[in-house]
C-alpha cells in the first residue's frame, strides 16, 4: 500500500540505563547499567520474572518515564518524551467507548491535524490489516476482547511509527484468540516492517515473534542476557528446534 512509508528506520540504542525507585524509604534498583542496541526492523522480546522492570523499560523507551542515568537514542537522537515514531501498546487496548472501530483507529491522525477523510483511509487500511473490515462501524462495546485488542494494534500503526512497543498486549486473552493473535503480530510486523519491542510473560510467545530475546533477572546481580532465536519463519511449534529453544529459555529460570 502506498501509505506506508520506506524510510523507516526505527533503531534503538540504550546507553549504561540505570532506574530506581523509592520504596519505604530504601532504593530499589530496577535496572541497572543496561546496554542495548535494537536494529531496525528488529523484533525484540522481553521476558523476565514479576516485577524485574519489563514495564520500566518500556516506558523510559516510550519516553513516559525518564531514567536515573543513561540515556536512550532512536534513530541516533536522544528521547526527550513521548514521539510520533514510537507507539505503545498496553495490555488493555483502552478504547474510546464513544467512538466507532474506525473512529478510534483515525482519531490519532485526526488529533495530528490530519483531514477526516485522509485519516478514514488510512484507517481503514490497518483495519483490514488487522481483519477487522467488517467491523468498522462497530463501538468497543460490541467487540470481543481479541478484536479490542486488533483495534489497539490497528489504532498504533495507523500512526506508522518506526517503533511498536507492547506492554503484554495479548496477556488477557484466551489461549486459542492468542496463538491467532500471534500469528498476525508475526505478519503485520513483517509486512510493515517495524521495529518491535514486546514485552511478554510467555516464553513460546517469545520465541515465536522475536529475533532476540531480552531476559531480564529479578537477582541484578546475575545481569540481563541476550538469546538469538535462530529459527526459520513462519516459525512452527512443535517443530524440533523450536521445542529445544523453549527448554534454553525455560532454563534461564531455574525452570525444566
Ligand atoms: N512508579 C513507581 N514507583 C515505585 N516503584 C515502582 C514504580 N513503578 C515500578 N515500580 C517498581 O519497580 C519494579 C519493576 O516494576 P515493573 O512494572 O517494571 O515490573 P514488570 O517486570 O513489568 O512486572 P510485571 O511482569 O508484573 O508486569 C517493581 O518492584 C515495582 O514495584
Ligand atoms: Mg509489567
Amino acid at each position: 500500500m502506498g501509505v506506508v512509508q520506506d524510510n523507516r528506520r526505527g533503531e534503538v540504542t540504550v546507553r549504561d540505563l540505570s532506574k530506581s525507585f523509592a520504596l519505604n524509604g530504601q532504593r530499589l534498583n530496577v535496572l541497572r547499567n543496561l546496554h542495548l542496541e535494537i536494529r531496525s526492523g528488529e523484533a525484540l522480546a522481553i521476558v523476565g520474572p514479576s516485577g524485574c522492570g519489563k514495564t520500566t523499560l518500556l516506558r523510559i523507551l516510550a519516553g513516559l518515564d525518564l531514567p536515573d542515568t543513561g540515556d536512550v537514542l532512536i534513530d541516533g537522537h536522544p528521547v526527550q518524551g513521548v514521539g510520533t515514531e514510537r507507539a505503545i501498546i498496553f495490555q488493555e487496548p483502552r478504547l474510546l467507548p464513544w467512538l466507532t472501530v474506525l473512529g478510534n483507529v483515525a482519531f490519532g491522525l485526526t488529533v495530528r491535524g490530519v483531514t477526516p477523510s485522509e485519516a478514514e483511509t488510512r484507517a481503514r487500511h490497518y483495519i483490514r490489516l488487522v481483519g477487522l473490515a467488517d467491523f468498522e462501524a462497530a463501538y468497543p462495546r460490541q467487540l470481543s476482547g481479541g478484536m479490542a485488542q486488533r483495534v489497539g494494534i490497528a489504532r498504533a500503526l495507523t500512526v506508522q511509527p518506526e517503533i511498536l512497543l507492547l506492554d503484554e498486549p495479548l496477556g488477557a486473552l484466551d489461549a486459542m484468540t492468542k496463538l491467532t493473535m500471534q500469528e498476525e503480530l508475526a505478519r503485520i510486523w513483517r509486512e510493515e516492517r517495524v521495529t518491535m519491542v514486546l514485552v511478554t510473560h510467555d516464553l513460546e510467545e517469545a520465541i515465536y515473534l522475536a529475533d532476540r530475546v531480552l531476559v531480564l533477572p529479578r537477582d541484578k546481580a546475575s545481569g540481563p542476557r541476550l538469546i538469538d532465536i535462530d529459527l526459520p519463519r513462519p516459525r512452527d511449534r512443535s517443530e524440533s528446534r523450536f521445542v529445544m529453544m523453549r527448554k534454553r529459555l525455560m532454563a534461564e529460570f531455574g525452570l525444566h
